[in-house]
């Protein structure tokens, strides 16, 4: 099992007094699997890839990345652990505003010992980034930071990929047509993806489907 999460358990702070939002959470995925993680707005969909990601830590519960228990690593060990195995594409994209596409879409492949210059290209070529190489994030429109953000992410062949709603800000015929350009070219990194959509028709696109309700994983 790649990715295994066992009665994980989250709640926050807030000025109403703590919000429990994860009550027991059970996921399992595999090498190579892509799992749609859905669920209502406010579910705990986001908090669930945070923990994943190791950028946050449960209460409670067990996270194994490849058998290995993320919530006993430091925060040294959890950066390695974002750094070498796990690609996040969030909504926010994270690209770095000092460098331009080419050397975005590189820069965690390098990080990581991993850059191969002919599967970027490949990327490149596929997510129709080849005019843009030497622009900055700043010049590229949402849709277009967005492609770079998928291709930068699986330049580093991660065994992991988490996507939070990567394409939910585009219209439905180009989110479609980016989904699944993104299926086939994570299959072929051979990077597993826990994807968080609340479209079911995008959800139906991967290999399974779980709903996240009542702070457990429901389906
Ligand atoms: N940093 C935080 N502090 C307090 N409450 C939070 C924080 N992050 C998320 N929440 C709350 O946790 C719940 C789940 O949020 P989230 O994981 O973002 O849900 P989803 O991604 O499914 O929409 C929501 O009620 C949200 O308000
Ligand atoms: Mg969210």
């Amino acid at each position: 099992m790649l990715l295994s999460l066992s009665n994980v358990t989250k709640s926050y702070e807030t000025p109403e007094g703590p919000v429990e939002v994860l009550k027991g959470v059970d996921l399992l995925v595999s090498e190579g699997q892509s799992v749609a993680l859905t669920g209502e707005s406010g579910s705990g969909k986001s908090t669930l890839l945070h923990l994943a990601s190791g950028l946050d830590r449960p209460e409670s519960g067990v996270i194994l990345v490849n058998g290995r228990d993320l919530t006993g690593l430091d925060e040294a060990g959890r950066a390695l652990y974002r750094k070498n195995e796990v690609g996040l594409i969030f909504q926010q994209f994270n690209l770095i505003p000092s460098l331009n596409v080419e050397a975005n879409i590189a820069f965690h492949a390098k990080l990581a010992g991993r850059h191969d210059v002919a599967w970027q290209s490949e990327l490149v070529a596929q997510l129709g980034l080849g005019q843009l190489l030497n622009r900055y994030p700043e010049q590229l429109s949402g849709g277009q930071q967005q492609r770079v953000a998928i291709a930068r992410t699986l330049a580093a062949r991660p065994a992991l990929v988490l996507a939070d709603e990567p394409t939910g800000n585009l219209d439905e015929a180009t989110g479609d047509a980016v989904l699944d350009l993104m299926l086939s070219l994570s299959r072929n990194a051979g990077s597993a993806l826990l994807l968080v959509t609340h479209s079911m028709r995008l959800a139906d696109k991967l290999d399974r489907k779980v709903l996240l309700r009542g702070g457990k994983i429901a389906a």
